[in-house]
């Protein structure tokens, strides 16, 4: 067991401007105690925040990793993807408010200087090592399943592998959307990737719970037809486009079977294909 202690290491950063003591529980084996940087709020549901990135810690963009807190001997973890890039030099992450959750009743009142902690490896199947060259990659999301895309849309490998990137907002409610709305908008502006991302990342958002300019589930705009329609692309082609999806189970499922019926072909880290889900979620 390490010896360090969180309160050590919010006090050795300069940490802790919470103002709440940090709970002096031993850091677990195997895992990273990092400072909060920033935290930001978009509606009682969901919330985003950066953390220090440890020096040694290595991910893919799309990739997630274990996250905790240090409030008992042994904290609870859950899996979180990753919404920076893998070049950025801290790591951002969007989450969900459970109100009973056993990790985000307490997360989501974390404050700059608090100490979270992070395991060591990131895994996951929403890379682009999964997927075969294609020409147009489409992103898929339903509430914070945004958050691996957020990763891809600022990594310039993903624009050196497909012309063009087509990223899909779904939410409940229309306050949900601003992560993403604001990641279109700062993807163009960001100046190591913007120039690749320009006028070849388009963004679209939908609502399903509350009157917007666009409503309806991603699952049914794509069999009605619709969302080609307000692109102005052609329907998905097995030889040129690939996809990623990321949600609920129930979403991955229903757009997983749209994606097979435009003859697209599941594929993983160890065989690539032309669409991938989150292999974490399959049984
Ligand atoms: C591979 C993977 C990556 C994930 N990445 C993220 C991420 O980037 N951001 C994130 O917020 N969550 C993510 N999750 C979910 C996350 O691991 C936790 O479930 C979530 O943080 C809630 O934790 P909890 O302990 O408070 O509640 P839990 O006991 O984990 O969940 C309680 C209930 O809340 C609901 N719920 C849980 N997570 C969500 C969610 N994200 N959106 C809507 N409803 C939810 C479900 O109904 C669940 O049964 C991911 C899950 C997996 C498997
Ligand atoms: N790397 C990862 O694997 C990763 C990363 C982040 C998050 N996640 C997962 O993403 C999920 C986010 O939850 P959520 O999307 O259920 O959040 P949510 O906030 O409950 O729902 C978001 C949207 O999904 C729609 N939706 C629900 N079921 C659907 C279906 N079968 N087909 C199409 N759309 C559907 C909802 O429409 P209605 O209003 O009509 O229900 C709603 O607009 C969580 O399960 C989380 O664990 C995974």
């Amino acid at each position: 067991m390490d010896i360090a202690t969180t309160r050590d290491l919010a006090a050795a950063r300069g940490g802790a401007e919470s103002g709440a003591p940090a709970p002096a529980f031993p850091i677990p084996e195997g895992v990273h105690a990092e400072t909060v940087l920033e935290v930001e709020h978009y509606s009682p549901r969901v919330f985003s925040f950066r953390i220090t990135r440890p020096a040694s810690f290595r991910f893919r963009s799309g990739e997630f990793v274990m996250l905790g807190l240090p409030n008992a001997p042994k904290p609870v973890f859950r899996a979180y993807s990753i919404t920076t890039p893998s070049w950025d030099d801290g790591l951002g992450f969007y989450s969900i408010k459970v109100p009973d959750g056993p990790l985000t009743r307490h997360l989501q009142k974390i404050r700059r200087g608090d100490t979270v902690l992070i395991r060591r490896k990131a895994t996951g199947s929403l890379v682009l090592d999964a997927l075969l060259p294609g020409r147009r990659l489409w992103l898929f999301a339903t509430g914070t399943g945004i958050a691996p895309f957020a990763s891809l849309v600022r990594d310039p490998e993903t624009y050196e592998k497909f012309d063009q990137v087509v990223l899909t907002n779904t939410c409940r409610e229309a306050a949900e959307l601003a992560f993403g709305d604001r990641l279109a908008v700062e993807v163009e502006q960001d100046p190591l990737v913007g120039e690749f991302a320009r006028g070849r990342m388009t963004y679209y958002s939908t609502v399903t719970r509350e009157p917007y300019e666009r409503t309806g589930r991603i699952t049914d705009l794509i069999a009605s037809g619709r969302l080609f329609t307000d692109l102005g692309l052609p329907p998905i082609d097995p030889a040129q486009d690939r996809a990623m999806i990321c949600g609920s189970m129930a979403m991955i499922r229903d757009t997983r079977a749209l994606m097979e019926g435009f003859g697209l072909v599941e594929g993983s880290n160890h065989e690539p294909g032309s669409f991938v889900v989150e292999r974490a979620f399959v049984d």
